[in-house]
């Protein structure tokens, strides 16, 4: 695992880069990220292209012996070139028109963009393709953030209604698919298509679909046309993108086959702050973050493409509702956590913090004035620890599949307001971990014949692909509530849920009932099922009941499924009897508690405030590579096992 930082030469005199670099290679990093917002430098004025100060700072770096990630500046178009053309800018959900001032300003659609996009994707690999030291590009950055995957731009609708026309070939099969006879939509032309906000009411779902995938299409279709351009002249070159957390607006699948390595940009603290969760867990993990933040991710990415951390949290940010600093240990612990998933790169944003603009109170490694913050010496410890560690060996025994359309119909028709499928997820995936399991977090349709285990949280659509690897695994198959129900156009399927798993399990949902989270009924002792119940029409016996005496699970051969969704306490009763059938070796893990394990290494993290012992059951007799039996708070653990546990 390469370790980097994102260093920005123009913010600085660069009578300074000579001594930074200097700096950073003695930290023991070898990437430095630069350039993916530096647009208006490189081209002042249009068309006069300086590349003079970028000449300089990669040489500088190369210098020390450091190699480059060279990101395209697309995420901040200039002043000038939003001047120039008035069809570049994106217009928001309310149809009004965002401004320059800040960054993402754009819209993917504008095809005026893509060729300004083209020409600067050019100028700069042409002139740094060849460039030895140039060994990454970055295209864009963080694609989506702001909310600015959907445009609702004119530029958007044309590209819409070209994508639709595409897709459908005559208006009479849209009109069926999406059921426009309902409510008197009918349209006699694809041009009549409007994009689906500002409707009075809610607008047809199959329509949101569409609008949701052709925005996903876009992004996807935006990064290859550089990837594309990069390709041509640094053949060699690693491409990638920087993807975010808990950010679903486009198929990260989709964009995984067009990049090398996918980063993504992990702020333990920050998205923990901004989540939903209660305000018990976010007090108890305010300085560490939620325990499954960063590893929910990791496993998601290494399904993708090869993955890493192009921007791991240094301290304290600015954008979150309140900014904790992290406990001590923790940058380190992040870092070896991604080391521990597989990743192939972990870089810290950013080296030094700016005393200017709008990032002046997120941490870096240096202060403004260049004094070391405590995360430049933890860095330093992390590149000591892993030059002793071997590199990731994939070794999940269980997949967790998780599917982006999922994602947008659930966000469509959510049918009681606390359905939140990417939480329900998350949760599984937590569950899954509290017994000490690796997970690989699979698209639907990925071969499933390596696992023991499969969970399916949810999957509303059931494609023959999914079908079929579901058919021909043998793991133990445990599906949530509401799989296989809907087609592909977002509507029920003929035969109603769960559709074509009705192959692997006989039974038919008839109702589906949803209330609040909180309100469902409780399990004999284990819980209870919350917000969504269906009721089914089968021969089979059911599993279990609720305590009213309501059927929530099913069993069949080897798949399980579930008609109402649990709770966390009757979830993690659920994982444990799955994993059992399964023949899995599963641990009970304390709360903050989470382990990988990587070959013969497993590796412990301590994300709970107070100590914790790690469990007997998991060391044997082990070869002590790093820490202790009893972790600090943020402290971590690594032993080789000699003997199987
Ligand atoms: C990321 C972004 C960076 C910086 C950082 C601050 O989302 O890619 O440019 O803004 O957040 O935490």
């Amino acid at each position: 695992m390469k370790l980097g930082v994102c260093y920005y030469p123009e913010h600085w005199d660069p009578s300074l880069w000579r001594d930074d670099a200097r700096r950073i290679a003695e930290l023991g990093l070898s990437l430095v990220r630069i350039g993916e917002f530096a647009w208006s430098e490189l081209e002042p004025t249009p068309g006069q292209l300086k590349f003079g100060w970028l000449d300089d700072a990669v040489g500088v770096l190369a210098d020390a012996g450091l190699e480059v990630m060279l990101g395209t500046p697309t995420a901040t178009p200039p002043k000038w070139l939003i001047d120039t053309f008035d069809d570049v800018l994106a217009y928001d959900r309310n149809g009004r028109i965002r401004s320059f001032g800040s960054r993402r300003h754009y819209c993917f659609s504008s095809e005026t963009y893509k060729a300004e996009a083209r020409r600067i994707t050019e100028a700069l690999a042409v002139r740094y393709g060849p460039h030895a030291a140039v060994t990454h590009w970055q295209t864009d950055n963080e694609f989506g953030c702001h909310d600015t995957v959907r445009s609702y731009s004119p530029m958007a609708r044309r590209a819409f209604r070209a994508w639709l026309k595409a897709k459908y070939h005559t208006i009479d099969q849209l009109n069926e698919d999406w059921g426009t006879v309902f409510w008197s939509q009918r349209y006699r032309d694809f041009s009549e298509i409007e994009l689906p906000n500002q409707t009075v009411t809610e607008a047809n779902p199959s329509h949101w679909l569409d609008f949701y995938r052709f925005s996903s299409d876009q992004v996807i279709a935006f990064h290859r046309q550089q990837a594309d351009i990069i390709r041509q002249y640094a053949p060699e070159a690693t491409i990638t993108h920087n993807a975010m957390g808990h950010f679903w607006n486009f198929d990260h699948f989709a964009l995984g086959t067009h990049v090398d390595l996918l980063t993504w940009d992990s702020y333990p603290l920050g998205f923990l702050a901004q989540s939903a969760s209660s305000d018990e867990h976010k007090r108890r993990f305010l300085r560490q973050g939620d325990p499954d933040f960063a590893g929910f991710h990791h496993d998601l990415y290494r399904a993708c493409a090869p993955f890493g951390v192009i921007e791991q949290q240094p301290g304290p940010v600015n954008w979150a509702p309140y900014n904790p600093a992290p406990l001590p240990g923790m940058v380190k612990l992040w870092m070896v956590e991604t080391f521990a998933h597989g990743g192939k790169i972990s870089s810290v944003f950013r080296w030094r913090q700016a005393p200017f603009a709008q990032e002046q109170n997120h941490a870096g490694l240096l202060r403004p004035d260049h004094q070391p913050t405590p995360a430049f010496r933890e860095v330093q410890e992390t590149h000591e620890i892993i030059s002793a560690c071997p590199e990731h060996r994939t070794d999940a025994e269980v997949a967790l599949v998780f599917d982006y359309v999922t994602v947008w119909m659930s966000e469509i028709q959510p049918q009681g307001t606390d359905w939140d499928y990417p939480e329900i997820a998350q949760a599984w995936y937590a569950a899954l971990r509290r017994r000490g399991l690796n997970i690989d977090i699979v698209p639907p349709g990925r071969d499933l014949s390596a696992y023991k285990l499969v969970v399916i949280p949810c999957l509303m659509h059931v494609s023959s692909d999914a079908l079929a690897a579901f058919e021909k695994t043998d793991a133990q198959l445990l599906f949530g509530p509401r799989c296989g129900s809907k087609t592909a156009a977002g509507t029920l399927p003929k035969g109603l849920a769960p559709d074509l798993l009705r192959s692997l399990i006989p039974l038919t949902v008839i109702r589906s009932e949803t209330v609040p989270d909180g309100w469902g009924t409780a399990i004999k002792g284990s819980g209870a099922w919350t917000i969504w119940r269906d009721e089914v029409d089968t021969e089979l016996s059911p599993t279990v009941y609720d305590d009213d005496g309501r059927p929530v699970l099913y069993t069949h051969g080897r798949t399980a499924m579930l008609t109402a969704l649990p709770d966390t306490e009757w979830l993690q009763k659920l994982i444990n009897d799955a994993a059992q059938k399964a023949g899995l070796a599963t641990v009970n893990l304390p709360g903050g508690l989470r382990i990988r394990r990587n070959g013969d290494d497993t590796y412990a993290f301590n994300y709970a405030p107070t100590p914790t012992a790690i469990p007997d059951q998991l060391i044997g007799s082990a070869r002590w590579i790093h820490g202790e039996k009893t972790l600090a708070p943020g402290g971590f653990a690594i032993w080789r096992v000699t003997k199987p546990v």
